[in-house]
Protein backbone atom coordinates (compact mmCIF):
# COMPACT_ATOMS: atom_id res chain seq x y z
CA UNK A 1 0.00 0.00 0.00
CA UNK A 2 2.79 2.03 0.97
CA UNK A 3 4.86 1.40 -2.24
CA UNK A 4 1.64 2.30 -4.12
CA UNK A 5 1.19 6.22 -2.83
CA UNK A 6 4.76 6.73 -3.13
CA UNK A 7 4.64 5.95 -6.70
CA UNK A 8 1.19 8.25 -6.85
CA UNK A 9 2.98 10.91 -5.51
CA UNK A 10 6.30 10.52 -7.73
CA UNK A 11 3.54 10.11 -10.78
CA UNK A 12 2.13 13.53 -9.84
CA UNK A 13 4.94 15.34 -9.26
CA UNK A 14 6.55 14.64 -12.60
CA UNK A 15 3.38 15.70 -13.98
CA UNK A 16 3.55 18.96 -12.41
CA UNK A 17 6.88 19.37 -12.99
CA UNK A 18 6.32 19.06 -16.71
CA UNK A 19 2.89 20.48 -17.02
CA UNK A 20 2.41 22.36 -19.81
CA UNK A 21 -0.38 23.96 -21.51
CA UNK A 22 -2.68 22.45 -24.59
CA UNK A 23 -1.53 24.02 -27.59
CA UNK A 24 -5.20 24.06 -29.01
CA UNK A 25 -6.73 25.26 -25.80
CA UNK A 26 -5.57 27.76 -23.65
CA UNK A 27 -6.13 30.99 -22.21
CA UNK A 28 -4.70 34.41 -21.41
CA UNK A 29 -3.63 35.06 -17.92
CA UNK A 30 -3.46 38.93 -17.19
CA UNK A 31 -2.00 39.59 -13.95
CA UNK A 32 0.03 37.38 -11.35
CA UNK A 33 0.39 38.33 -7.56
CA UNK A 34 2.75 36.63 -5.19
CA UNK A 35 4.44 34.33 -7.49
CA UNK A 36 7.83 33.93 -7.42
CA UNK A 37 8.94 32.17 -11.04
CA UNK A 38 7.00 34.67 -13.18
CA UNK A 39 7.39 34.35 -17.33
CA UNK A 40 5.64 37.77 -18.89
CA UNK A 41 5.31 37.90 -22.93
CA UNK A 42 3.59 38.07 -25.89
CA UNK A 43 1.83 34.39 -25.27
CA UNK A 44 0.60 32.05 -23.58
CA UNK A 45 2.94 29.28 -25.04
CA UNK A 46 5.97 30.89 -24.87
CA UNK A 47 5.33 32.17 -21.52
CA UNK A 48 4.33 28.34 -20.60
CA UNK A 49 7.41 27.35 -22.36
CA UNK A 50 9.63 29.22 -19.67
CA UNK A 51 7.69 28.24 -17.00
CA UNK A 52 8.42 24.45 -18.11
CA UNK A 53 11.86 25.26 -17.83
CA UNK A 54 11.76 26.84 -14.37
CA UNK A 55 9.92 23.94 -12.84
CA UNK A 56 12.45 21.49 -14.57
CA UNK A 57 14.76 23.07 -12.62
CA UNK A 58 16.20 25.67 -14.56
CA UNK A 59 16.41 29.48 -13.68
CA UNK A 60 15.51 32.93 -15.26
CA UNK A 61 18.04 32.42 -18.01
CA UNK A 62 16.82 29.02 -19.14
CA UNK A 63 13.23 30.35 -19.17
CA UNK A 64 14.69 33.64 -21.52
CA UNK A 65 15.70 30.97 -24.10
CA UNK A 66 12.71 28.60 -24.31
CA UNK A 67 10.30 31.53 -24.24
CA UNK A 68 12.51 33.06 -27.18
CA UNK A 69 12.62 30.06 -29.10
CA UNK A 70 8.70 29.03 -28.52
CA UNK A 71 7.73 32.71 -29.44
CA UNK A 72 9.48 32.05 -32.69
CA UNK A 73 7.10 29.55 -33.52
CA UNK A 74 3.96 31.11 -31.92
CA UNK A 75 4.77 34.59 -32.05
CA UNK A 76 6.12 34.87 -35.54
CA UNK A 77 5.07 38.36 -36.26
CA UNK A 78 8.22 39.18 -34.07
CA UNK A 79 9.18 36.40 -31.92
CA UNK A 80 12.09 34.97 -34.21
CA UNK A 81 15.73 33.05 -34.99
CA UNK A 82 16.28 35.83 -38.10
CA UNK A 83 16.06 38.59 -36.40
CA UNK A 84 17.80 40.13 -33.05
CA UNK A 85 17.74 41.11 -30.00
CA UNK A 86 19.27 42.56 -26.38
CA UNK A 87 19.36 41.29 -22.86
CA UNK A 88 19.60 43.05 -20.21
CA UNK A 89 19.50 40.59 -16.46
CA UNK A 90 20.30 41.18 -12.76
CA UNK A 91 21.81 38.01 -11.22
CA UNK A 92 21.42 36.67 -8.12
CA UNK A 93 25.13 37.29 -7.46
CA UNK A 94 24.51 41.23 -8.17
CA UNK A 95 25.69 41.05 -11.24
CA UNK A 96 24.22 43.51 -14.51
CA UNK A 97 24.49 41.53 -17.62
CA UNK A 98 23.72 43.31 -21.33
CA UNK A 99 24.11 41.21 -24.23
CA UNK A 100 23.69 42.65 -28.01
CA UNK A 101 22.71 40.19 -30.57
CA UNK A 102 21.82 42.88 -32.64
CA UNK A 103 21.45 42.13 -36.27
CA UNK A 104 24.57 44.21 -38.27
CA UNK A 105 25.07 44.98 -41.98
CA UNK A 106 26.62 42.49 -44.14
CA UNK A 107 30.03 42.50 -45.34
CA UNK A 108 29.12 44.30 -48.78
CA UNK A 109 26.20 46.84 -47.48
CA UNK A 110 27.41 49.94 -48.35
CA UNK A 111 26.01 53.34 -47.05
CA UNK A 112 23.71 53.86 -50.83
CA UNK A 113 22.11 50.83 -51.11
CA UNK A 114 18.96 52.15 -50.60
CA UNK A 115 18.88 54.76 -53.15
CA UNK A 116 18.19 55.17 -56.51
CA UNK A 117 21.20 56.72 -59.63
CA UNK A 118 19.82 60.42 -58.02
CA UNK A 119 20.00 59.75 -54.80
CA UNK A 120 16.77 59.41 -53.73
CA UNK A 121 15.62 56.65 -51.03
CA UNK A 122 14.09 53.43 -52.70
CA UNK A 123 12.10 53.12 -49.42
CA UNK A 124 10.54 49.65 -50.04
CA UNK A 125 14.23 48.41 -50.77
CA UNK A 126 15.23 48.51 -46.91
CA UNK A 127 11.78 47.03 -45.62
CA UNK A 128 10.95 44.37 -47.69
CA UNK A 129 12.48 41.63 -49.55
CA UNK A 130 15.93 40.09 -48.96
CA UNK A 131 17.68 42.98 -49.46
CA UNK A 132 16.08 44.45 -46.40
CA UNK A 133 17.75 42.04 -43.57
CA UNK A 134 20.80 42.35 -41.39
CA UNK A 135 22.34 39.29 -40.41
CA UNK A 136 20.37 37.67 -37.39
CA UNK A 137 21.60 37.75 -34.20
CA UNK A 138 19.24 35.75 -32.02
CA UNK A 139 20.50 32.45 -32.09
CA UNK A 140 24.00 33.64 -31.45
CA UNK A 141 22.82 35.71 -28.92
CA UNK A 142 20.29 32.56 -27.05
CA UNK A 143 24.00 30.67 -26.78
CA UNK A 144 25.48 33.92 -25.01
CA UNK A 145 23.08 33.74 -22.70
CA UNK A 146 23.02 29.83 -22.05
CA UNK A 147 26.56 30.08 -19.76
CA UNK A 148 24.04 32.24 -17.00
CA UNK A 149 21.30 29.27 -17.72
CA UNK A 150 21.12 25.83 -15.90
CA UNK A 151 19.84 23.01 -18.49
CA UNK A 152 20.97 21.56 -21.68
CA UNK A 153 20.52 23.48 -24.75
CA UNK A 154 18.56 20.49 -26.26
CA UNK A 155 16.26 20.71 -23.46
CA UNK A 156 15.54 24.33 -23.62
CA UNK A 157 14.49 23.72 -27.47
CA UNK A 158 12.27 20.94 -26.98
CA UNK A 159 8.83 22.78 -26.57
CA UNK A 160 9.88 25.10 -29.59
CA UNK A 161 10.50 22.05 -31.58
CA UNK A 162 7.20 20.29 -30.59
CA UNK A 163 5.21 23.00 -31.13
CA UNK A 164 6.38 24.18 -34.24
CA UNK A 165 6.21 20.24 -35.65
CA UNK A 166 3.12 19.28 -33.94
CA UNK A 167 1.14 22.95 -34.23
CA UNK A 168 -0.84 24.99 -32.66
CA UNK A 169 -4.23 26.91 -32.34
CA UNK A 170 -3.49 30.11 -33.80
CA UNK A 171 -5.70 33.09 -31.90
CA UNK A 172 -8.69 35.54 -33.18
CA UNK A 173 -5.71 38.63 -33.30
CA UNK A 174 -3.01 36.18 -35.03
CA UNK A 175 -5.85 34.61 -37.47
CA UNK A 176 -6.72 38.10 -38.69
CA UNK A 177 -3.29 38.94 -38.70
CA UNK A 178 -1.96 36.41 -40.71
CA UNK A 179 -4.97 37.38 -43.18
CA UNK A 180 -3.78 40.94 -43.64
CA UNK A 181 -0.36 39.33 -44.84
CA UNK A 182 -1.26 37.62 -47.06
CA UNK A 183 -0.85 39.47 -49.90
CA UNK A 184 2.66 40.87 -48.11
CA UNK A 185 4.01 37.25 -48.05
CA UNK A 186 2.86 36.18 -51.88
CA UNK A 187 4.41 39.37 -53.16
CA UNK A 188 7.73 38.47 -51.10
CA UNK A 189 7.96 34.80 -51.58
CA UNK A 190 7.81 32.16 -54.28
CA UNK A 191 7.60 29.38 -52.75
CA UNK A 192 4.71 28.37 -50.34
CA UNK A 193 4.62 29.97 -47.28
CA UNK A 194 3.49 28.34 -43.35
CA UNK A 195 1.17 31.51 -43.03
CA UNK A 196 -0.56 31.63 -46.25
CA UNK A 197 -4.11 29.81 -46.69
CA UNK A 198 -6.29 29.39 -49.60
CA UNK A 199 -8.98 30.02 -47.29
CA UNK A 200 -8.97 32.94 -44.86
CA UNK A 201 -7.62 31.80 -41.03
CA UNK A 202 -10.11 31.95 -38.08
CA UNK A 203 -9.76 31.53 -34.21
CA UNK A 204 -8.50 28.28 -33.44
CA UNK A 205 -6.46 26.98 -36.81
CA UNK A 206 -3.90 25.13 -36.17
CA UNK A 207 -0.30 26.21 -37.52
CA UNK A 208 1.87 23.64 -37.93
CA UNK A 209 5.71 24.68 -39.11
CA UNK A 210 7.46 21.42 -40.23
CA UNK A 211 10.30 23.81 -42.17
CA UNK A 212 11.06 25.50 -39.40
CA UNK A 213 10.76 22.78 -36.79
CA UNK A 214 13.41 20.91 -38.76
CA UNK A 215 15.25 24.50 -38.72
CA UNK A 216 15.05 24.37 -35.08
CA UNK A 217 16.07 20.82 -34.91
CA UNK A 218 19.44 21.47 -36.43
CA UNK A 219 20.28 24.33 -33.78
CA UNK A 220 19.22 21.65 -31.52
CA UNK A 221 21.33 18.85 -32.49
CA UNK A 222 24.60 21.26 -34.18
CA UNK A 223 24.02 24.09 -31.66
CA UNK A 224 25.07 27.37 -33.31
CA UNK A 225 26.58 26.01 -36.13
CA UNK A 226 23.27 24.37 -37.08
CA UNK A 227 22.27 28.09 -37.80
CA UNK A 228 25.24 30.21 -38.78
CA UNK A 229 27.58 27.24 -40.96
CA UNK A 230 25.88 24.31 -42.81
CA UNK A 231 22.45 23.46 -44.10
CA UNK A 232 20.25 26.59 -42.61
CA UNK A 233 23.10 28.66 -43.09
CA UNK A 234 23.42 27.34 -46.71
CA UNK A 235 19.84 28.13 -47.41
CA UNK A 236 19.80 31.31 -45.89
CA UNK A 237 22.47 31.94 -48.85
CA UNK A 238 20.70 30.39 -51.35
CA UNK A 239 17.71 32.68 -51.12
CA UNK A 240 19.43 36.08 -50.79
CA UNK A 241 21.36 34.73 -54.11
CA UNK A 242 17.60 34.24 -55.80
CA UNK A 243 16.11 37.39 -54.90
CA UNK A 244 18.73 40.37 -54.94
CA UNK A 245 19.81 39.68 -50.96
CA UNK A 246 23.67 40.28 -50.26
CA UNK A 247 24.23 37.74 -46.74
CA UNK A 248 27.11 35.70 -47.42
CA UNK A 249 28.06 32.61 -46.06
CA UNK A 250 30.83 34.20 -44.32
CA UNK A 251 28.67 37.21 -42.82
CA UNK A 252 27.07 34.33 -41.40
CA UNK A 253 30.12 32.76 -39.90
CA UNK A 254 31.44 35.76 -38.55
CA UNK A 255 28.39 37.13 -36.42
CA UNK A 256 29.14 37.63 -32.97
CA UNK A 257 27.63 38.86 -30.06
CA UNK A 258 28.87 41.74 -27.78
CA UNK A 259 28.83 41.65 -24.24
CA UNK A 260 28.06 45.18 -23.41
CA UNK A 261 28.47 47.34 -20.21
CA UNK A 262 25.04 48.25 -18.96
CA UNK A 263 23.90 51.28 -18.74
CA UNK A 264 23.04 52.33 -14.77
CA UNK A 265 21.84 55.35 -13.05
CA UNK A 266 20.36 56.72 -10.24
CA UNK A 267 16.83 58.10 -10.05
CA UNK A 268 15.35 58.57 -6.85
CA UNK A 269 16.75 56.17 -4.50
CA UNK A 270 16.40 53.67 -7.28
CA UNK A 271 19.24 52.11 -9.52
CA UNK A 272 17.61 51.86 -13.25
CA UNK A 273 20.31 49.04 -15.35
CA UNK A 274 19.77 49.49 -18.69
CA UNK A 275 20.30 49.07 -22.64
CA UNK A 276 23.59 51.02 -23.70
CA UNK A 277 24.52 51.75 -27.38
CA UNK A 278 23.91 50.60 -29.96
CA UNK A 279 20.30 50.95 -28.58
CA UNK A 280 19.17 55.04 -28.10
CA UNK A 281 16.46 53.90 -25.58
CA UNK A 282 18.82 53.43 -22.25
CA UNK A 283 20.20 56.82 -23.22
CA UNK A 284 16.81 58.33 -23.79
CA UNK A 285 15.48 56.84 -21.01
CA UNK A 286 17.62 58.99 -18.67
CA UNK A 287 17.47 61.99 -20.24
CA UNK A 288 14.00 61.77 -19.93
CA UNK A 289 13.85 60.61 -16.27
CA UNK A 290 16.47 63.25 -15.50
CA UNK A 291 14.82 66.20 -17.61
CA UNK A 292 11.32 65.39 -16.17
CA UNK A 293 12.77 65.52 -12.62
CA UNK A 294 14.57 68.74 -12.93
CA UNK A 295 11.22 70.38 -13.52
CA UNK A 296 9.18 68.31 -11.20
CA UNK A 297 7.29 65.74 -13.31
CA UNK A 298 5.81 64.45 -9.70
CA UNK A 299 4.21 67.90 -9.09
CA UNK A 300 2.02 67.52 -11.95
CA UNK A 301 -0.66 65.14 -12.00
CA UNK A 302 -1.08 62.17 -13.73
CA UNK A 303 -2.29 62.97 -17.41
CA UNK A 304 -2.60 66.36 -16.71
CA UNK A 305 -1.85 68.88 -19.80
CA UNK A 306 1.01 70.00 -17.53
CA UNK A 307 2.46 66.40 -17.46
CA UNK A 308 2.14 65.68 -20.55
CA UNK A 309 3.75 68.51 -22.16
CA UNK A 310 6.53 68.63 -19.75
CA UNK A 311 7.09 64.89 -21.06
CA UNK A 312 6.40 66.29 -24.67
CA UNK A 313 8.78 68.78 -24.41
CA UNK A 314 11.73 66.52 -22.76
CA UNK A 315 10.84 64.01 -25.58
CA UNK A 316 11.36 67.06 -28.55
CA UNK A 317 14.82 67.48 -27.10
CA UNK A 318 15.83 63.73 -26.06
CA UNK A 319 14.93 62.84 -29.93
CA UNK A 320 16.55 65.56 -31.69
CA UNK A 321 19.87 64.29 -29.74
CA UNK A 322 19.10 60.73 -30.79
CA UNK A 323 19.29 61.87 -34.57
CA UNK A 324 22.42 63.87 -34.54
CA UNK A 325 24.31 61.82 -32.32
CA UNK A 326 23.88 58.09 -31.83
CA UNK A 327 25.14 55.57 -34.10
CA UNK A 328 27.25 52.23 -33.21
CA UNK A 329 29.38 52.80 -30.50
CA UNK A 330 31.89 50.25 -32.36
CA UNK A 331 31.69 52.57 -35.35
CA UNK A 332 31.15 56.17 -34.56
CA UNK A 333 32.20 58.66 -31.55
CA UNK A 334 29.27 59.12 -29.24
CA UNK A 335 29.15 61.67 -26.59
CA UNK A 336 27.46 59.43 -24.09
CA UNK A 337 28.81 60.85 -21.06
CA UNK A 338 27.87 64.13 -22.17
CA UNK A 339 24.65 63.25 -23.60
CA UNK A 340 23.51 61.83 -19.76
CA UNK A 341 25.20 64.22 -17.90
CA UNK A 342 23.36 66.37 -15.30
CA UNK A 343 24.97 69.84 -16.80
CA UNK A 344 24.26 68.73 -20.31
CA UNK A 345 21.00 68.00 -19.32
CA UNK A 346 20.06 70.84 -17.27
CA UNK A 347 20.98 73.46 -19.86
CA UNK A 348 18.54 71.84 -22.51
CA UNK A 349 15.57 71.75 -20.73
CA UNK A 350 16.34 75.07 -19.28
CA UNK A 351 14.23 76.86 -21.50
CA UNK A 352 10.87 74.67 -21.25
CA UNK A 353 8.03 76.75 -19.84
CA UNK A 354 4.54 75.63 -18.48
CA UNK A 355 2.09 76.59 -20.86
CA UNK A 356 4.33 77.25 -24.07
CA UNK A 357 4.74 74.74 -26.75
CA UNK A 358 7.77 74.06 -28.47
CA UNK A 359 8.30 73.73 -32.11
CA UNK A 360 10.29 71.07 -33.93
CA UNK A 361 11.54 73.13 -36.00
CA UNK A 362 13.73 75.27 -34.36
CA UNK A 363 14.26 72.70 -32.13
CA UNK A 364 18.31 71.26 -32.62
CA UNK A 365 20.30 68.63 -30.78
CA UNK A 366 22.02 70.02 -28.76
CA UNK A 367 25.75 71.53 -28.89
CA UNK A 368 28.43 69.27 -27.54
CA UNK A 369 31.63 70.59 -27.55
CA UNK A 370 33.62 66.50 -27.61
CA UNK A 371 35.24 64.75 -30.27
CA UNK A 372 5.72 46.87 -34.73
CA UNK A 373 7.54 44.54 -34.70
CA UNK A 374 9.02 43.46 -31.76
CA UNK A 375 8.49 41.80 -28.66
CA UNK A 376 9.37 41.83 -25.33
CA UNK A 377 9.76 38.91 -21.81
CA UNK A 378 10.09 40.02 -18.41
CA UNK A 379 11.26 37.25 -16.39
CA UNK A 380 12.35 36.74 -12.34
CA UNK A 381 13.20 33.51 -10.89
CA UNK A 382 13.02 32.41 -6.83
CA UNK A 383 16.66 32.69 -6.45
CA UNK A 384 16.84 36.33 -7.77
CA UNK A 385 17.62 36.97 -11.30
CA UNK A 386 16.13 38.85 -12.97
CA UNK A 387 15.84 39.14 -17.36
CA UNK A 388 14.63 41.78 -19.58
CA UNK A 389 14.52 40.32 -23.38
CA UNK A 390 13.39 42.82 -26.40
CA UNK A 391 13.89 40.88 -29.63
CA UNK A 392 12.45 42.13 -33.09
CA UNK A 393 12.19 41.56 -36.96
CA UNK A 394 11.89 45.08 -36.86
CA UNK A 395 8.59 45.31 -38.75
CA UNK A 396 5.78 42.79 -38.67
CA UNK A 397 6.78 40.10 -40.15
CA UNK A 398 10.19 41.53 -40.86
CA UNK A 399 11.28 41.82 -44.80
CA UNK A 400 8.07 39.56 -45.16
CA UNK A 401 10.34 36.98 -46.67
CA UNK A 402 10.44 33.12 -45.18
CA UNK A 403 13.87 31.16 -46.07
CA UNK A 404 12.81 28.68 -48.23
CA UNK A 405 13.43 25.72 -47.05
CA UNK A 406 14.14 26.27 -43.18
CA UNK A 407 10.53 28.09 -42.52
CA UNK A 408 11.74 31.45 -40.43
CA UNK A 409 11.22 34.53 -41.20
CA UNK A 410 14.09 37.05 -41.90
CA UNK A 411 14.24 40.66 -40.23
CA UNK A 412 14.18 44.06 -42.53
CA UNK A 413 16.56 45.23 -39.66
CA UNK A 414 18.37 47.25 -42.61
CA UNK A 415 15.74 49.96 -41.91
CA UNK A 416 16.59 51.10 -38.58
CA UNK A 417 19.62 52.39 -40.77
CA UNK A 418 19.47 55.81 -41.75
CA UNK A 419 19.65 55.25 -45.28
CA UNK A 420 20.07 59.05 -46.19
CA UNK A 421 20.54 61.91 -43.98
CA UNK A 422 17.05 63.59 -42.62
CA UNK A 423 15.14 60.68 -44.44
CA UNK A 424 12.57 59.05 -41.98
CA UNK A 425 12.65 55.34 -41.43
CA UNK A 426 9.50 53.28 -41.48
CA UNK A 427 9.32 55.04 -37.36
CA UNK A 428 9.74 58.58 -38.56
CA UNK A 429 13.17 58.43 -37.06
CA UNK A 430 15.84 60.50 -38.50
CA UNK A 431 19.56 60.05 -38.30
CA UNK A 432 22.47 61.43 -40.25
CA UNK A 433 26.32 59.27 -41.07
CA UNK A 434 26.42 58.36 -37.44
CA UNK A 435 23.69 55.69 -38.69
CA UNK A 436 24.59 55.38 -42.03
CA UNK A 437 25.00 51.80 -42.91
CA UNK A 438 28.67 50.22 -42.69
CA UNK A 439 29.49 46.18 -43.47
CA UNK A 440 29.20 45.39 -40.08
CA UNK A 441 27.92 48.21 -38.35
CA UNK A 442 25.00 47.07 -36.23
CA UNK A 443 22.04 49.51 -36.61
CA UNK A 444 20.83 51.99 -34.30
CA UNK A 445 18.05 50.63 -32.06
CA UNK A 446 15.17 51.98 -29.86
CA UNK A 447 14.73 48.60 -27.75
CA UNK A 448 15.07 49.61 -24.41
CA UNK A 449 14.66 46.57 -21.99
CA UNK A 450 14.77 47.99 -17.90
CA UNK A 451 15.43 46.37 -14.79
CA UNK A 452 15.23 48.97 -11.98
CA UNK A 453 16.64 48.11 -8.89
CA UNK A 454 16.24 48.98 -5.20
CA UNK A 455 19.18 48.31 -2.50
CA UNK A 456 20.90 46.16 -5.64
CA UNK A 457 17.34 43.80 -5.27
CA UNK A 458 15.24 43.47 -8.18
CA UNK A 459 11.81 45.95 -8.23
CA UNK A 460 10.93 45.95 -11.79
CA UNK A 461 11.58 44.37 -15.36
CA UNK A 462 10.35 45.75 -17.76
CA UNK A 463 10.24 46.52 -21.34
CA UNK A 464 7.77 46.71 -24.41
CA UNK A 465 7.94 46.78 -28.52
CA UNK A 466 6.96 49.67 -30.67
CA UNK A 467 9.54 51.56 -32.36
CA UNK A 468 10.40 54.71 -31.13
CA UNK A 469 8.17 54.89 -28.83
CA UNK A 470 9.67 51.86 -26.78
CA UNK A 471 11.95 54.12 -24.57
CA UNK A 472 9.06 56.85 -24.23
CA UNK A 473 6.88 53.65 -23.19
CA UNK A 474 9.54 52.66 -20.53
CA UNK A 475 9.92 55.85 -19.04
CA UNK A 476 5.72 56.75 -18.60
CA UNK A 477 5.66 52.98 -16.63
CA UNK A 478 8.18 53.69 -14.63
CA UNK A 479 6.89 56.75 -13.82
CA UNK A 480 3.58 55.79 -13.54
CA UNK A 481 4.92 53.60 -10.95
CA UNK A 482 7.47 55.21 -9.15
CA UNK A 483 6.43 58.74 -9.19
CA UNK A 484 2.76 58.29 -9.74
CA UNK A 485 2.52 55.46 -7.68
CA UNK A 486 -0.12 53.70 -10.00
CA UNK A 487 -0.53 50.01 -9.66
CA UNK A 488 1.27 47.96 -11.66
CA UNK A 489 -1.78 46.78 -13.94
CA UNK A 490 -2.75 50.74 -14.40
CA UNK A 491 0.53 51.36 -15.10
CA UNK A 492 0.84 49.03 -17.88
CA UNK A 493 -2.99 49.66 -19.22
CA UNK A 494 -3.60 52.99 -19.05
CA UNK A 495 -3.10 55.16 -21.90
CA UNK A 496 0.21 56.35 -22.98
CA UNK A 497 1.21 59.15 -25.33
CA UNK A 498 4.26 59.94 -27.73
CA UNK A 499 6.52 62.56 -29.35
CA UNK A 500 9.70 62.10 -30.92
CA UNK A 501 10.59 65.26 -32.19
CA UNK A 502 10.04 64.74 -35.82
CA UNK A 503 7.13 64.86 -36.70
CA UNK A 504 6.03 67.56 -34.39
CA UNK A 505 3.13 65.60 -33.53
CA UNK A 506 1.98 64.32 -29.80
CA UNK A 507 0.83 60.91 -30.99
CA UNK A 508 -2.24 59.55 -27.96
CA UNK A 509 -3.61 56.44 -27.96
CA UNK A 510 -7.63 56.72 -28.40
CA UNK A 511 -8.81 56.45 -24.72
CA UNK A 512 -6.52 59.43 -23.50
CA UNK A 513 -7.96 61.74 -21.36
CA UNK A 514 -10.21 64.57 -24.16
CA UNK A 515 -9.82 67.19 -21.89
CA UNK A 516 -5.83 66.95 -21.82
CA UNK A 517 -6.13 66.47 -25.51
CA UNK A 518 -8.18 69.62 -26.16
CA UNK A 519 -5.79 71.54 -23.95
CA UNK A 520 -2.91 70.73 -25.68
CA UNK A 521 -4.18 71.59 -28.89
CA UNK A 522 -5.54 74.92 -27.65
CA UNK A 523 -2.63 75.59 -26.62
CA UNK A 524 -0.97 75.20 -30.00
CA UNK A 525 -0.32 71.34 -29.95
CA UNK A 526 -0.99 68.99 -33.14
CA UNK A 527 -2.48 66.20 -31.30
CA UNK A 528 -2.72 62.96 -33.49
CA UNK A 529 -4.66 60.39 -31.86
CA UNK A 530 -3.28 56.50 -32.99
CA UNK A 531 -3.96 52.89 -32.39
CA UNK A 532 -1.97 50.92 -29.48
CA UNK A 533 1.18 52.13 -28.29
CA UNK A 534 3.56 49.42 -26.68
CA UNK A 535 2.54 46.19 -25.03
CA UNK A 536 4.30 46.66 -22.20
CA UNK A 537 5.49 43.34 -19.79
CA UNK A 538 5.62 44.35 -16.09
CA UNK A 539 7.23 42.59 -12.98
CA UNK A 540 7.24 44.64 -9.84
CA UNK A 541 8.74 43.26 -7.02
CA UNK A 542 8.19 45.40 -3.86
CA UNK A 543 10.63 43.67 -1.25
CA UNK A 544 9.39 46.27 1.67
CA UNK A 545 5.33 45.27 1.20
CA UNK A 546 6.66 41.62 0.17
CA UNK A 547 4.49 41.53 -2.72
CA UNK A 548 4.69 40.80 -6.54
CA UNK A 549 2.58 42.01 -9.01
CA UNK A 550 3.31 40.92 -12.65
CA UNK A 551 1.27 42.22 -15.88
CA UNK A 552 0.73 41.43 -19.35
CA UNK A 553 -0.41 44.42 -21.85
CA UNK A 554 -3.97 44.44 -22.28
CA UNK A 555 -3.18 45.34 -25.75
CA UNK A 556 -2.76 42.16 -27.36
CA UNK A 557 -2.77 38.24 -26.28
CA UNK A 558 0.01 39.11 -23.81
CA UNK A 559 0.40 36.43 -21.20
CA UNK A 560 1.87 35.98 -17.72
CA UNK A 561 2.54 32.67 -16.10
CA UNK A 562 4.05 31.26 -13.06
CA UNK A 563 4.10 29.56 -9.65
O1 LIG B 1 15.27 48.21 -32.81
C1 LIG B 1 14.32 48.98 -32.96
O2 LIG B 1 14.25 50.05 -32.37
C2 LIG B 1 13.17 48.61 -33.87
N1 LIG B 1 13.62 47.69 -34.88
C3 LIG B 1 12.05 48.06 -33.04
C4 LIG B 1 10.82 47.76 -33.86
C5 LIG B 1 9.61 47.57 -33.06
O3 LIG B 1 9.60 47.76 -31.86
C6 LIG B 1 8.36 47.24 -33.77
N2 LIG B 1 7.30 46.98 -32.86
N3 LIG B 1 6.19 47.28 -32.87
Amino acid sequence: MRFFYTIIFVAITVNQATAQLNPYNYNNIKLSDDQKNIVVSAHALASDAGVQMLQLGGNAFDAAIATQLALAVVYPGAGNIGGGGFLVAHTAKGENIALDYREVAPASANKDMYLDDKGNPITLLSMQGHLASGVPGTVAGLFATLPYAKLPFTTLIAPAIKLAKEGFAVTAAQAADFNNSKAVFEKNNKQPVAFVKAIAWKAGDTLIQPQLAATLQRISDFGLKGFYEGTTATMIVNAMQKNNGIISLSDLKNYTVKKRVVMKFGYKGYDIVTMPLPSSGGIILQQLLKMTALKNLASKPFQSTASVQLITEAERLAFADRAEYLGDPDFVKVPVTTLVSDGYLKKRIANYTEGKPGKSSNTTAGIIKESEQTTHISIIDAAGNAVAVTTTLNDHFGSKTIIDGAGFIMNNEMDDFSVKPGVPNMYGAIGNDKNAIAPGKRMLSSMTPTIVLKNNQPFMVVGTPGGTTIPTSVFQTIVNVIDYKLSPQNAVNQPKFHHQWLPDVVYVENDYPQTTINNLTKMGYTVTVRGNIGRTELIVIDNKQKTVHAVADKRGDDDVRGY
